[in-house]
């Protein structure tokens, strides 16, 4: 017997990348104007650099205020500072804290150099239940399906924990790093119970080479070799694809 699916899902599609960018910058915007002292899960990678770029042209206009906001992103690479332009640190340094007026000091991404990860995560994980839980988190997808760095696997891992990147997500990360060789092999990231606990997702994708991933995800079964599939499983999730 088959049951009628009932995703309580809003999947946007967009016909371009800056339309899917203003829209997640809107609804990340309505977030701050709500509560502006909410917790932000935010993400790197390609996929959310539009959306900062409208927030950065929100909040020089005035129209949203980060000066209360506290931030909590997903994941780093195992072995990156702050000061290595491909840590996740400095990515978000550079691509929106240092254009807006949030706190630094309230800003926080896992610590890749920590030389206990299984501590650092469970400290992670304790400080977002400490801030009460992020009101919303930002996500992109990998071609593979993972969400932070949550790699295809027999099993959901709830807790912040170090990984070993798959091959495609090296392969395709290399684009940032002078050489494949220089992709580091681990990460340490955000566990599927944080993410899920989020009250709000909003995942971006973009790009022909997505559709496949994104509808396998979202219409497809709950499997942990797709990670983001879990994410149906979320009472608030909002999907903005755009093809271009
Ligand atoms: C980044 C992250 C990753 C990326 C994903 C997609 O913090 O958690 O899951 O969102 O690898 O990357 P892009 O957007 O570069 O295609």
């Amino acid at each position: 017997m088959h049951s009628e699916r009932k995703i309580p899902m809003r999947f946007i599609k967009t016909k371009t990348y800056e339309e899917l960018s203003n829209k997640a910058a809107d609804i990340i915007a309505a977030v701050i104007i709500n509560k502006p002292n909410c917790v932000l899960g935010l993400a790197t990678g390609s996929s959310p650099v539009g959306t900062y770029k409208r927030l950065i042209e929100d909040n020089k206009s005035g129209k949203i205020d980060f000066s209360e906001v506290t931030s909590v992103n997903l994941d780093e690479y195992v072995g990156l500072d702050g000061s290595n332009d491909q840590s996740y640190r400095y990515f978000m340094n550079d691509n929106l804290f240092n254009h807006v007026n949030i706190d630094k000091s309230k800003t926080f991404v896992p610590n890749g150099c920590a030389d206990d990860l299984k501590a650092e995560g469970e400290a992670y994980d304790k400080m977002i239940k400490d801030l009460g839980g992020t009101d919303i988190q930002l996500l992109g997808i990998g071609l593979d399906g993972h969400i932070g760095f949550n790699e295809p696997d027999k099993y959901f891992v709830g807790p912040t924990h170090e990984v070993v990147l798959d091959q495609s997500t090296i392969e395709a990360n290399a684009r940032f790093f002078e050489s494949i060789d220089d992709v580091p092999k681990t990460a340490i990231t955000m566990g599927m119970m944080s993410i899920m606990q989020a009250k709000k997702i909003l995942l971006v994708a973009n790009g022909e080479a997505k559709k496949e991933i994104v509808e396998k995800s979202f219409f497809g079964p709950i499997d942990p070799m797709v990670p983001a599939s879990l994410l149906q499983l979320h009472p608030d999730v909002t999907v903005i694809y755009s093809e271009n």
